[in-house]
């Protein structure tokens, strides 16, 4: 696996590997993915062997720009043309009916595909020379925390990785940090199914109608497992600064090493997470604690993915 820069030499070396069926991990704005070209089956297979991923678990597919759309859905239905006007480029992930085309292995063999034009120049420089849709999940191994720099995602995945023909691009840090909201638009009612830096309230000013906010039901999807995104250390959320110094205290006085995290800013928060869980873990913290931040904008995204960090850890600690 070669490591590059994000530079001219490092996009098209990128791009040469992805044409040529080999794997390509590169920066969006939300977490760097680990790509393949979204019509070849072998290549699509390693991506969920080096993950460890289950197969039923679908991709989304990543597009240069919204003119293709027609290749990948069934009908290019009205809501999906106004929630990408308004949030493409950009960490909002659709569902749409699938195009025949579209193989199984990135659907998990669902009747919808996962869409989304990233807001990234290295990303979006890639897509538009590749000409196709690239499928890209987070590029860390399956249910761990998803990487926000291109170390996080060598020491993941960098062994899994063929030396010899697949690419790392470093691109710097995502901007964003979490994962791209996912929106169900193949439901009667548009349904939430992963919040993200795009908000409900933003979608539902966009389509001038409610939409529902659910991981359940037939759609959800198969990565928005309880324990999921979580990292080694044991996660505890506190709601404020005295109950998080309480928790910590108690468990300092059982032994254990234990970090509090604790942010003014939602964005930075975002920003910042992941780092600092695989930080904890770095520094073989057994216990770190987290104050949760107000359910608001990408509060909801935060408080999201702590909570399934949280039973993620529980119950690996669980006897
Ligand atoms: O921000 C993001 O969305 C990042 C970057 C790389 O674009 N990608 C990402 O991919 O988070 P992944 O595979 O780690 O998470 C995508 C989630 C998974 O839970 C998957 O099961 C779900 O989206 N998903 C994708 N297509 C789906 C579909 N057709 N139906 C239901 N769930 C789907
Ligand atoms: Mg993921």
């Amino acid at each position: 696996m070669k490591t590059t820069q994000a530079d001219a030499a490092g996009l098209a070396a990128a791009v040469l590997a992805l044409r040529s069926g080999a794997l390509v991990a590169l920066p969006t704005e939300t977490v760097y993915g680990l790509g393949a070209l979204a019509r070849n089956e072998s290549a699509l297979k390693r991506v969920f062997e080096v993950k460890g991923r289950p197969g039923d678990h679908p991709l989304i597919v990543h597009l240069p720009d919204a003119s293709m759309l027609d290749q990948w859905v069934l009908d290019v239905t009205e809501p999906a043309l106004a929630l990408g006007a308004a949030f493409w480029p950009g960490p909002l992930t659709l569902l749409l009916r699938r195009h025949p085309s579209v193989l199984d292995i990135v659907t998990g063999g669902r009747p919808t595909v996962g869409l989304r034009i990233p807001d990234h120049g290295v990303a979006l420089e890639v897509l538009r020379c590749c000409g196709d849709g690239v499928a890209a999940p987070s590029a860390n191994r399956f249910g761990a925390v998803s990487p926000t720099r291109a170390e996080h995602v060598i020491r993941d995945i960098g062994d899994r990785l063929d030396p010899a023909r697949d690419v790392v691009l470093d691109g710097g840090p995502c901007v964003v940090g979490l994962e791209s909201t996912i929106v169900d638009l193949s439901t009667p009612t548009p349904t939430i199914l992963r919040p993200g830096a795009v908000t409900a309230e933003a979608i539902e000013a966009v389509l001038d109608a409610r939409v529902h906010r659910t991981d359940h039901g037939p759609s959800r999807a198969p990565g928005m497992l309880a324990a999921h995104y979580a990292p080694r250390c044991e996660v505890l959320v506190a709601r404020g600064g005295i109950e998080a110094d309480t928790l910590a205290a108690s468990r300092r006085s059982c032994g254990q090493t234990v970090g509090v995290l604790s942010f003014d800013d939602l964005d930075e928060f975002a920003r910042r997470l992941y780092g600092a869980l695989r930080e904890a873990d770095d520094q073989r913290l057994d216990t770190v604690v987290v104050v949760v931040p107000p359910a608001t904008g990408i509060g909801v995204a935060i408080v999201d993915r702590l909570t399934r960090a949280a039973t993620g850890s529980a119950r690996r600690s669980a006897p």
